[in-house]
Protein backbone atom coordinates (compact mmCIF):
# COMPACT_ATOMS: atom_id res chain seq x y z
CA UNK A 1 0.00 0.00 0.00
CA UNK A 2 1.31 3.33 -0.84
CA UNK A 3 2.23 5.36 1.88
CA UNK A 4 0.79 8.52 2.67
CA UNK A 5 2.75 11.87 1.85
CA UNK A 6 3.37 14.59 4.75
CA UNK A 7 3.24 18.01 3.96
CA UNK A 8 4.24 21.06 6.54
CA UNK A 9 1.66 23.78 7.13
CA UNK A 10 2.53 26.62 9.46
CA UNK A 11 0.37 26.34 12.13
CA UNK A 12 -0.63 29.85 12.44
CA UNK A 13 -2.98 29.17 9.05
CA UNK A 14 -4.93 26.65 11.56
CA UNK A 15 -7.41 29.21 12.07
CA UNK A 16 -8.15 30.37 8.73
CA UNK A 17 -8.20 26.59 6.97
CA UNK A 18 -10.63 24.08 7.52
CA UNK A 19 -9.86 21.57 10.05
CA UNK A 20 -8.29 19.00 7.28
CA UNK A 21 -6.97 21.14 4.70
CA UNK A 22 -5.20 18.55 2.76
CA UNK A 23 -6.97 15.39 3.45
CA UNK A 24 -4.61 13.40 1.11
CA UNK A 25 -1.41 14.27 3.33
CA UNK A 26 -0.59 13.84 6.97
CA UNK A 27 -0.24 17.58 7.96
CA UNK A 28 2.51 18.53 10.63
CA UNK A 29 1.64 22.04 11.83
CA UNK A 30 4.78 24.18 12.49
CA UNK A 31 5.03 27.47 14.70
CA UNK A 32 6.87 30.38 13.14
CA UNK A 33 9.51 30.04 16.22
CA UNK A 34 10.04 26.21 15.38
CA UNK A 35 12.71 25.72 13.00
CA UNK A 36 11.67 23.75 9.51
CA UNK A 37 12.28 19.98 10.30
CA UNK A 38 14.31 18.43 7.70
CA UNK A 39 12.39 14.71 6.75
CA UNK A 40 10.21 13.48 3.77
CA UNK A 41 8.20 15.87 3.44
CA UNK A 42 6.78 16.53 -0.34
CA UNK A 43 5.28 20.38 0.23
CA UNK A 44 5.15 22.77 2.92
CA UNK A 45 2.89 26.01 3.25
CA UNK A 46 5.66 28.40 5.23
CA UNK A 47 4.60 32.26 6.10
CA UNK A 48 6.78 34.85 4.86
CA UNK A 49 9.04 35.05 8.24
CA UNK A 50 10.31 31.31 7.69
CA UNK A 51 13.58 31.49 5.71
CA UNK A 52 14.04 28.43 3.13
CA UNK A 53 17.84 28.82 1.80
CA UNK A 54 19.53 25.72 0.01
CA UNK A 55 20.50 24.17 3.55
CA UNK A 56 16.91 24.07 4.67
CA UNK A 57 15.75 22.38 1.26
CA UNK A 58 18.63 20.14 1.35
CA UNK A 59 17.34 18.34 4.31
CA UNK A 60 13.95 18.12 2.62
CA UNK A 61 15.13 15.84 -0.01
CA UNK A 62 10.97 14.96 -1.78
CA UNK A 63 10.10 18.00 -1.27
CA UNK A 64 8.06 18.96 -4.47
CA UNK A 65 6.19 22.30 -3.42
CA UNK A 66 6.64 25.81 -1.76
CA UNK A 67 3.54 27.17 -1.13
CA UNK A 68 4.12 30.69 0.27
CA UNK A 69 1.75 32.24 2.31
CA UNK A 70 2.40 35.81 1.17
CA UNK A 71 2.67 37.37 -2.49
CA UNK A 72 6.18 38.31 -1.63
CA UNK A 73 8.85 35.51 -1.45
CA UNK A 74 12.06 36.72 -0.78
CA UNK A 75 12.46 34.01 2.25
CA UNK A 76 12.58 31.91 -0.45
CA UNK A 77 15.58 30.50 -2.30
CA UNK A 78 13.77 30.31 -5.70
CA UNK A 79 16.73 29.56 -7.61
CA UNK A 80 18.29 26.77 -5.36
CA UNK A 81 14.31 25.53 -5.04
CA UNK A 82 13.78 26.07 -9.30
CA UNK A 83 17.38 23.78 -9.86
CA UNK A 84 15.81 20.97 -7.89
CA UNK A 85 12.93 21.19 -9.92
CA UNK A 86 10.83 22.42 -6.71
CA UNK A 87 7.79 24.37 -7.67
CA UNK A 88 7.43 27.48 -5.29
CA UNK A 89 4.15 29.55 -5.50
CA UNK A 90 3.02 32.94 -3.89
CA UNK A 91 -0.77 34.50 -3.34
CA UNK A 92 -1.06 37.84 -5.46
CA UNK A 93 -4.25 39.37 -6.81
CA UNK A 94 -6.22 38.23 -3.16
CA UNK A 95 -4.38 40.66 -0.92
CA UNK A 96 -4.09 43.67 -3.78
CA UNK A 97 -6.87 45.90 -1.94
CA UNK A 98 -6.65 44.92 1.53
CA UNK A 99 -2.98 46.15 0.98
CA UNK A 100 -3.58 49.05 -0.86
CA UNK A 101 -6.08 50.15 2.02
CA UNK A 102 -3.61 50.02 4.37
CA UNK A 103 -1.33 52.37 2.32
CA UNK A 104 -3.35 54.88 2.63
CA UNK A 105 -4.18 54.32 5.57
CA UNK A 106 -0.61 55.20 6.68
CA UNK A 107 -0.62 58.23 4.21
CA UNK A 108 -3.60 59.97 5.47
CA UNK A 109 -2.17 59.22 9.23
CA UNK A 110 1.41 60.54 8.20
CA UNK A 111 -0.51 63.44 5.75
CA UNK A 112 -2.72 64.17 8.32
CA UNK A 113 -0.41 63.95 11.58
CA UNK A 114 -2.48 61.50 13.39
CA UNK A 115 0.14 60.38 15.47
CA UNK A 116 0.80 63.54 17.25
CA UNK A 117 -3.16 64.41 17.38
CA UNK A 118 -3.55 60.55 19.60
CA UNK A 119 -0.54 61.52 21.64
CA UNK A 120 -1.86 64.92 22.37
CA UNK A 121 -5.22 63.16 24.00
CA UNK A 122 -3.55 60.45 25.28
CA UNK A 123 -1.20 62.80 27.02
CA UNK A 124 -3.77 65.10 28.06
CA UNK A 125 -2.31 68.39 26.28
CA UNK A 126 -4.97 69.09 24.57
CA UNK A 127 -6.90 72.27 25.38
CA UNK A 128 -9.21 72.38 23.22
CA UNK A 129 -9.50 73.43 19.25
CA UNK A 130 -6.94 75.82 18.41
CA UNK A 131 -6.75 76.93 14.20
CA UNK A 132 -2.81 76.10 14.15
CA UNK A 133 -2.55 72.76 15.72
CA UNK A 134 -1.81 70.32 14.01
CA UNK A 135 -1.53 71.62 10.58
CA UNK A 136 -1.06 68.88 8.01
CA UNK A 137 -0.93 68.36 4.01
CA UNK A 138 -3.73 68.45 2.18
CA UNK A 139 -3.57 66.25 -0.79
CA UNK A 140 -5.72 67.34 -3.03
CA UNK A 141 -3.44 68.41 -6.43
CA UNK A 142 -0.61 67.02 -4.66
CA UNK A 143 1.60 64.48 -6.25
CA UNK A 144 1.18 61.06 -5.93
CA UNK A 145 4.42 59.04 -6.46
CA UNK A 146 4.49 55.06 -7.33
CA UNK A 147 7.62 53.42 -6.69
CA UNK A 148 6.55 50.36 -8.37
CA UNK A 149 3.32 49.84 -10.45
CA UNK A 150 2.25 46.18 -9.71
CA UNK A 151 -1.20 45.26 -8.61
CA UNK A 152 -0.65 46.28 -5.35
CA UNK A 153 0.93 49.74 -6.35
CA UNK A 154 -1.69 50.26 -9.41
CA UNK A 155 -4.68 50.07 -6.65
CA UNK A 156 -2.82 52.59 -4.42
CA UNK A 157 -3.20 54.75 -7.79
CA UNK A 158 -6.64 54.31 -7.95
CA UNK A 159 -7.29 55.32 -4.92
CA UNK A 160 -5.27 58.61 -5.37
CA UNK A 161 -8.14 59.90 -8.01
CA UNK A 162 -11.00 60.03 -4.75
CA UNK A 163 -8.50 62.63 -3.28
CA UNK A 164 -7.81 64.41 -7.04
CA UNK A 165 -4.28 63.67 -6.64
CA UNK A 166 -1.78 63.52 -9.60
CA UNK A 167 -0.08 60.30 -9.84
CA UNK A 168 3.19 59.35 -11.06
CA UNK A 169 5.14 55.97 -11.36
CA UNK A 170 8.33 54.41 -11.72
CA UNK A 171 8.12 50.69 -13.23
CA UNK A 172 10.41 48.82 -15.10
CA UNK A 173 7.35 48.25 -17.64
CA UNK A 174 5.23 50.98 -19.16
CA UNK A 175 1.45 50.14 -17.62
CA UNK A 176 -0.63 51.35 -20.91
CA UNK A 177 -3.93 50.76 -19.19
CA UNK A 178 -3.38 52.27 -15.63
CA UNK A 179 -2.05 55.12 -17.82
CA UNK A 180 -5.40 55.21 -19.98
CA UNK A 181 -7.82 54.76 -16.70
CA UNK A 182 -6.60 56.46 -14.06
CA UNK A 183 -4.71 59.04 -15.80
CA UNK A 184 -1.35 57.80 -14.02
CA UNK A 185 1.77 58.87 -15.71
CA UNK A 186 4.87 57.20 -16.38
CA UNK A 187 8.31 58.97 -15.45
CA UNK A 188 11.98 58.63 -15.15
CA UNK A 189 13.06 57.31 -11.65
CA UNK A 190 14.88 61.52 -10.69
CA UNK A 191 11.15 63.14 -12.27
CA UNK A 192 9.48 60.78 -9.49
CA UNK A 193 11.74 61.52 -6.47
CA UNK A 194 11.97 65.64 -7.39
CA UNK A 195 8.11 65.39 -7.91
CA UNK A 196 6.14 63.04 -5.54
CA UNK A 197 4.68 64.86 -2.47
CA UNK A 198 3.84 61.26 -1.32
CA UNK A 199 5.93 58.79 -2.14
CA UNK A 200 4.85 55.25 -1.99
CA UNK A 201 6.85 52.27 -2.27
CA UNK A 202 5.77 49.23 -4.15
CA UNK A 203 8.72 46.77 -5.11
CA UNK A 204 9.77 43.33 -4.22
CA UNK A 205 13.12 42.33 -1.88
CA UNK A 206 15.59 41.67 -4.59
CA UNK A 207 19.29 41.73 -4.70
CA UNK A 208 18.46 44.89 -7.35
CA UNK A 209 16.33 46.59 -4.62
CA UNK A 210 17.97 45.98 -1.65
CA UNK A 211 19.08 49.47 0.13
CA UNK A 212 17.69 51.04 -2.74
CA UNK A 213 16.45 54.10 -1.15
CA UNK A 214 19.54 55.08 0.65
CA UNK A 215 21.14 58.26 1.12
CA UNK A 216 21.28 59.35 -2.44
CA UNK A 217 17.71 59.14 -3.36
CA UNK A 218 16.38 60.05 0.04
CA UNK A 219 18.65 63.33 -0.91
CA UNK A 220 16.80 63.90 -4.33
CA UNK A 221 13.05 63.61 -2.29
CA UNK A 222 11.74 67.10 -2.50
CA UNK A 223 11.73 68.79 1.23
CA UNK A 224 9.01 67.79 3.37
CA UNK A 225 7.98 64.65 1.19
CA UNK A 226 5.86 61.91 2.87
CA UNK A 227 7.64 58.57 2.22
CA UNK A 228 5.24 55.07 2.62
CA UNK A 229 6.26 51.40 2.41
CA UNK A 230 4.24 48.79 2.71
CA UNK A 231 6.60 46.44 0.48
CA UNK A 232 9.24 45.13 1.88
CA UNK A 233 11.74 46.80 4.70
CA UNK A 234 15.11 46.25 3.09
CA UNK A 235 14.21 48.43 0.37
CA UNK A 236 15.01 51.23 2.79
CA UNK A 237 18.40 51.95 4.03
CA UNK A 238 16.98 52.33 7.40
CA UNK A 239 20.38 54.73 8.52
CA UNK A 240 19.79 56.77 6.08
CA UNK A 241 16.12 56.79 6.51
CA UNK A 242 16.78 57.95 10.03
CA UNK A 243 19.45 60.44 8.75
CA UNK A 244 16.76 62.01 6.34
CA UNK A 245 14.43 62.18 9.32
CA UNK A 246 16.83 63.76 11.89
CA UNK A 247 17.79 66.30 9.16
CA UNK A 248 13.91 67.65 9.22
CA UNK A 249 14.59 66.91 5.18
CA UNK A 250 11.35 64.22 4.94
CA UNK A 251 8.16 65.88 5.93
CA UNK A 252 7.11 62.12 7.40
CA UNK A 253 6.98 58.48 7.11
CA UNK A 254 4.89 55.64 6.75
CA UNK A 255 5.84 52.18 7.52
CA UNK A 256 4.22 48.64 7.82
CA UNK A 257 7.58 46.67 7.22
CA UNK A 258 11.28 46.58 8.50
CA UNK A 259 14.31 45.35 7.41
CA UNK A 260 14.53 42.72 9.87
CA UNK A 261 10.95 42.11 11.34
CA UNK A 262 9.71 42.05 14.19
CA UNK A 263 12.72 44.69 15.25
CA UNK A 264 11.61 48.38 14.64
CA UNK A 265 13.98 51.19 15.36
CA UNK A 266 13.41 52.66 18.80
CA UNK A 267 14.22 56.43 16.76
CA UNK A 268 11.38 55.09 14.26
CA UNK A 269 8.42 53.95 17.34
CA UNK A 270 9.68 57.87 18.98
CA UNK A 271 9.66 60.16 16.17
CA UNK A 272 6.32 62.09 16.00
CA UNK A 273 5.89 62.40 12.58
CA UNK A 274 6.55 58.35 11.99
CA UNK A 275 3.75 56.04 12.14
CA UNK A 276 4.80 52.48 12.29
CA UNK A 277 2.66 49.09 12.14
CA UNK A 278 3.27 45.50 12.74
CA UNK A 279 3.16 44.46 8.79
CA UNK A 280 -0.38 44.35 8.65
CA UNK A 281 -1.13 44.87 5.15
CA UNK A 282 -2.89 41.93 4.23
CA UNK A 283 -4.50 41.95 7.61
CA UNK A 284 -8.45 41.55 7.18
CA UNK A 285 -10.04 38.34 7.75
CA UNK A 286 -11.07 37.95 3.94
CA UNK A 287 -7.55 38.32 2.71
CA UNK A 288 -5.85 36.08 5.39
CA UNK A 289 -8.22 33.45 4.65
CA UNK A 290 -8.22 33.76 0.57
CA UNK A 291 -4.43 34.02 1.39
CA UNK A 292 -4.33 30.86 3.20
CA UNK A 293 -6.49 29.21 0.71
CA UNK A 294 -4.70 29.59 -2.10
CA UNK A 295 -1.79 28.52 -0.82
CA UNK A 296 -3.44 25.16 0.26
CA UNK A 297 -5.08 24.67 -3.35
CA UNK A 298 -1.36 25.30 -5.19
CA UNK A 299 0.14 23.16 -2.91
CA UNK A 300 -3.01 20.45 -3.79
CA UNK A 301 -2.57 21.10 -7.22
CA UNK A 302 1.39 20.09 -7.53
CA UNK A 303 0.73 17.17 -5.98
CA UNK A 304 -1.90 16.44 -7.61
CA UNK A 305 0.41 16.26 -10.72
CA UNK A 306 -1.27 19.64 -11.75
CA UNK A 307 0.10 22.66 -12.85
CA UNK A 308 -0.04 25.54 -9.94
CA UNK A 309 -2.43 28.48 -10.04
CA UNK A 310 -0.04 30.70 -9.01
CA UNK A 311 3.88 30.11 -9.80
CA UNK A 312 6.44 32.61 -9.49
CA UNK A 313 8.09 31.60 -12.31
C1 LIG B 1 3.06 39.57 1.45
O1 LIG B 1 2.14 38.81 1.15
O2 LIG B 1 4.16 39.52 0.91
C2 LIG B 1 2.77 40.60 2.49
O3 LIG B 1 3.88 41.24 2.93
C3 LIG B 1 1.97 40.03 3.65
O4 LIG B 1 0.67 39.90 3.19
Amino acid sequence: MPSVPSVLIASELKDLLPPQPVPEARVRWIAAGEETPGGDYVGIVPLLSRRLGAGDLAALPQLKVIANCAVGIDNVDVAAALVRGIVVTNTPDVLTEATADLTWALILAVARRLKEGAQLIAEQRWHGWNPTELLGLELRDRTLGLLGAGRIGQAVGRRAFGFSMRVLYHARTPKPDFEASWAAQAVELDALLGESDVLSVHLPSSDQTRDLLGDDLLARLRPGAILINTARGDIIDQEALLRALRSGHLGGVGLDVYPREPEVHPELVAHPRVVVLPHIGSATWETRRAMAALAVRNLRAVLRGERALTPVR
